[in-house]
């Protein structure tokens, strides 16, 4: 918390002006890769329109952080955070669909399936999918990274990542007999696989571009690489509980999204198990535990770290 404190005030400006030239950069990427020739044009508007919404682009700039943190340029890393933006696009418009979570707001705007009907979101999601790994393949370099990156993205989103948490959700939905331990599993692999494989493909690219060889071809993974993997796997955690928060506490104005329907759907949460006092109290001691694991960074982590405490307090 002292750590904290220091960076707070007099960073706080530098901070939001490098968020917001963050956020221009990875959304131009993002145009650019959804220009009007790449498909039907009523698919290319759908496409645009989901992955383009007022999101706060978390996972891109967490590619970009770490890449950062681990001495490269970001200019290297913003293909693969578009990617990861991408494939992060693709989850919340088929999470939203009526057979899922059957929402109808997202980003402050209608879900992809109210908007342009059920078959085309689900077409959306699936082209930004494949979107995402077309990205790093055409354009990380060279092509042994591109491939260690598609590896560690397909993990992530796939069956053993995401999409398995996202089944595990669907299956554990108004049960009363759920753990915490199988709670904290699903939360880590719906979100926090995503997360995890946005600080370590930035992380990952960075040490490349700088010039470490091919650590990608090391058998013993840089121990840089296994810092950032370990602060992933608690950040990726405390997201998704404050997530779980802010449905039961914060207003669709702030979140852009309906509150109140994890109750609703009977989804097991961390307050709807232990409380909002007692998630609240976790969340905060898990982000403790997500510093603590950027110390071998030293001050180039610095805007990871306020990252993690804009996370424990956000209210959208
Ligand atoms: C929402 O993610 C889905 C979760 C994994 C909790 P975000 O809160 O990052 O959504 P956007 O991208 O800002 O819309
Ligand atoms: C979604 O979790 C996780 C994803 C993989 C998209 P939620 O279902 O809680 O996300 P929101 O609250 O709808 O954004
Ligand atoms: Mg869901
Ligand atoms: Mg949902
Ligand atoms: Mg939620």
């Amino acid at each position: 918390m002292g750590q904290e404190r220091k960076l707070s005030e007099a960073k706080q400006g530098g901070v939001e002006a490098y968020l917001s030239r963050r956020r221009e950069q990875i959304e131009d990427r993002l145009s650019m890769w959804l220009g009007a020739g790449i498909g039907p044009a009523g698919l290319v508007e759908a496409m645009r329109y989901s992955l383009l919404g007022p999101g706060k682009r978390l996972r891109p700039l967490l590619v970009l952080m770490a890449c950062e943190a681990c001495g490269g340029p970001v200019e290297a890393a913003l293909d693969a955070a578009a990617a990861l933006e991408m494939v992060h696009a693709y989850s919340l418009v088929h999470d939203d669909l009526p057979a899922m979570d059957d929402d109808d707001l997202r980003r402050g705007r209608p879900t992809c399936h109210k908007q342009f009907g059920e078959a085309t979101a689900i077409l959306v999601g699936d082209a930004l999918l494949t979107l995402a790994f077309q990205a790093i393949s055409e354009a990380v370099h060279p092509p042994e990274l591109a491939a260690w990156c598609c590896r560690e993205l397909a993990r992530a989103a796939g069956a053993a990542g995401m999409v398995g948490g996202q089944f595990e959700d669907l299956h554990w939905e108004s049960r009363s007999d759920a753990t915490l331990p199988i709670l904290e599993a699903i939360h880590r692999k719906k979100t926090g696989a995503l997360f995890r494989a946005a600080l370590r493909i930035g992380g990952m690219i960075g040490l490349a571009v700088r010039g470490h060889g091919t650590p990608w071809d090391d058998r013993q993974e840089p121990s840089l690489l296994t810092a950032l993997d370990r602060f992933a796997e608690r950040l990726g955690l405390a997201f998704q509980i404050s997530d779980d928060l802010l449905d039961v506490e914060s207003t669709l104005e702030k979140t852009g999204k309906r509150v109140g329907k994890d109750a609703r759907l009977g989804k097991l949460t961390y307050p709807g198990l232990i409380g909002i006092e007692e998630s609240r109290r976790l969340l905060a001691k898990v982000c403790e535990e997500a510093e603590r694991h950027l110390e071998p960074f030293g001050p180039q982590a610095d805007l990871l770290r306020q990252l993690v405490f804009r996370i424990r307090d956000r209210d959208r």
